[in-house]
């Protein structure tokens, strides 16, 4: 019996299923969905079957949607890189799957190695590049799902052209 406390559980806790969260089928937090990143990397009968490699354009699938948001799976040969750029309105998460990336951001430059994750805000402004010398592969959740991915100049602050996601797959990081 704990002295400390006036609350204490009487009988069994699980038979009062109004104080009990109910699990949610779809993350919706930044949390959430990192989790859910996590929950992919770990188990790559989800993913790893599905990695293509092309020298000649950046490769990229689409593994899962759900309501507001998608999860990408991209892979980078060795040289391959998105440019300078943001991704609207979206929010994201990076999170590393196998091998090494570079992300250039205007606060610095940050190596990202399998397990790693980077989460980031509508507007964020980063360039992702692989310059190791292996393939690399990573995952992306965008929510809201990602509509544009404005590129920037690396010697322009900002602004810059917007190009749609999808249509070309060089830029989608
Ligand atoms: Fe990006």
């Amino acid at each position: 019996m704990n002295s400390d406390s006036d609350l204490q559980i009487a009988g069994d806790i699980l038979e009062v299923p109004h104080l009990l969260q109910p699990v949610r089928e779809h993350p919706s937090t930044v949390a959430e969905f990192a989790g859910l990143a996590r929950a992919v990397a770990a188990d790559p009968g989800q993913w790893r079957h599905l990695v293509r490699y092309d020298a000649t354009t950046r490769w990229y699938h689409r593994l899962r949607t759900g309501p507001g948001y998608e999860l990408w799976l991209l892979s980078w040969v060795p040289g391959q890189g998105s440019g300078l750029h943001d991704h609207g309105r979206s929010s994201g998460v990076l999170t590393m799957l196998d091998g090494a990336l570079t992300e250039h951001t205007r606060r610095g430059t940050h190596t990202l190695t399998a397990g790693a994750q980077r989460a980031f805000p509508p507007g964020y402004v980063h360039g992702v590049v692989n310059d190791s010398l292996e393939p690399a592969v990573s995952l992306h959740v965008y929510y809201p799902a990602l509509t544009e991915m404005p590129v920037h100049s690396t010697r322009c602050a900002g602004g810059g052209k917007t190009v749609v996601a999808g249509q070309d797959g060089s830029v989608r990081a």
